[in-house]
């Protein structure tokens, strides 16, 4: 196609998101109560799909409902403690008689115990792993029948530009981050012939609870070692997620793609 054919056909909309490209399908967004996993929600949900929100905890989840419900989709909420097997499976045992399946998963729920190596106790490590590792283990794999069952499906994992760089007094973070990567990466050959990518988001700093509590000079040496000079936004990270969960990522798997404003150029 000649430049300026592509550049008509840009210009007409071709390879345009379609306002509700995903009508019709059902998003599941573990830890959506709030911060990016309620961006997340609220991205999917102007994007047409139906959202359902899991979290541990309540507080805040009625607002995300009500956003996601101005686009005209179903949002619902349920609690469950996504490190506990047998919780997840009542989850979907429930979810699952209201909606024939879901098609698309954002493995978002995390969490930090930060402290230097030799002061981190075994319960900060394992607790750490629980959430951002098997937390992920146990909601994807009762999902993904579904998936491959209907032959269409979205998985996105939220890694973090720690996963790939490491982090002072993030030793259990990072590995698990790290672990987000490789799971993602094998799970994306295992369901490539299947219909089913599977991508993962891996942020900078991003503002949102999980950062709030951080020093200013932490916050100074971040800004710093950012290209853009910034933090981001919870919003920043849900358009990619919804980019990946969407039909016009159809050629993309098993890739990380980095939302940290160039701090990644720093790894
Ligand atoms: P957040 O702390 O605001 O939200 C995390 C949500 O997960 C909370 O609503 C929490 O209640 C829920 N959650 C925790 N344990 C759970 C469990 N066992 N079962 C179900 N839900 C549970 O954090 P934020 O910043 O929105 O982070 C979301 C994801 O993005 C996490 O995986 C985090 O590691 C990742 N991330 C965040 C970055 C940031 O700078 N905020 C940077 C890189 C990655």
């Amino acid at each position: 196609m000649a430049i300026a054919d592509l550049e008509t056909s840009v210009r007409e909309g071709n390879g345009k998101a379609s306002e509700k490209e995903l009508a019709g399908k059902t998003a599941l967004i573990t830890g959506g109560r709030r911060g990016i996993g309620a961006a997340a929600a609220i991205a999917l949900a102007k994007l047409g799909a139906d959202v359902i929100i899991n979290d541990i905890a309540t507080e805040g989840v009625e607002g995300v409902i009500a956003q996601a419900q101005e686009f005209g989709v179903r949002a619902k909420f349920v609690q469950a403690n996504i490190t506990d097997e047998k919780n997840v499976a009542e989850m979907m045992d429930h979810l699952l008689r209201d909606v024939d399946k879901i098609d698309i998963l954002v493995n978002n729920a995390g969490i930090t115990r930060d402290k230097t190596f030799l002061k981190m106790t075994s319960a900060m490590w394992q607790e750490v792993l629980d959430v951002n590792l098997t937390g992920m283990f146990n909601i994807t794999r009762l999902v993904l029948p579904g998936m491959i069952e209907s032959g269409w499906g979205r998985v996105v994992n939220m890694a973090s530009i720690v996963g790939r760089t490491g982090n002072f007094a993030q030793v259990n973070y990072a590995v698990s981050k790290a672990g987000v990567i490789g799971f993602t990466m094998s799970m994306a050959r295992e369901m490539a012939r299947k219909g089913v990518t599977v991508n993962a988001v891996a942020p900078g700093f991003i503002e949102t609870d999980m950062t709030k509590d951080l020093p200013e000079c932490a916050l100074v040496a971040v800004k710093a070692m950012t290209p853009l000079g910034r933090l981001g936004r919870a919003d920043e990270v849900a358009n990619v997620i919804a980019f990946l969960a969407s039909p016009r990522s159809s050629y993309i798997t098993g890739a990380t793609i980095p939302v940290d404003g160039g701090m990644h150029m720093h790894g």
